[in-house]
């Protein structure tokens, strides 16, 4: 894909402004971690605030286990935590909570971004589920 991309888009720069602007406008909440075994927020889009109510600019450095609470699954989350271990993706449902403490459902994927084999990020796609 990129190669094409970059063609199109004449050079990295102008793939970056394309991928910018999917991600800000996403209907789907976009979430974007660094790599680091913390997993601090370096980027999150305006349907992150509609799902969850907290404000993008004011999430960065923050972690994603702040959507978490009593009612989240420990499973979920373990499985998740191996594969971020593992360099791997993640697939799940899981109750969070939304900055006022409003219980919802998250459906989520996680995937690793790689440059050559090295993992640079983490990349979350998140929307509201149906049922666990
Ligand atoms: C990109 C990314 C997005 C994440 N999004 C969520 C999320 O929406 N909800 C959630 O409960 N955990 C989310 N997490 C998981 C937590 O940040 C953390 O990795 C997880 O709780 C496992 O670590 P722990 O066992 O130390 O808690 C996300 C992690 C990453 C890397």
């Amino acid at each position: 894909m990129a190669g094409a991309l970059n063609k199109v888009m004449g050079g990295e720069a102008g793939s970056v402004a394309l991928l910018q602007v999917l991600a800000d406008n996403s209907f789907d909440s976009v979430l974007i971690t660094d790599a680091s075994s913390e997993g601090r927020v370096i980027y999150a889009n305006k349907a992150f605030k509609k799902l969850t109510g907290h404000d993008p600019a004011a999430f960065i450095g923050k972690t994603p286990r702040i959507l978490q609470g009593p009612g989240t699954d420990a499973k979920v989350i373990a499985r998740l935590s191996s594969a971020l271990k593992a360099g791997g993706k993640f697939e799940g449902r899981a109750i969070n909570y939304k900055k006022d403490g409003t219980p919802f459902i998250m459906y989520w994927r996680v995937l690793p971004i790689k440059t050559g084999r090295k993992i640079t990020a983490w990349a979350a796609i998140q929307r509201e589920g149906a049922s666990i």
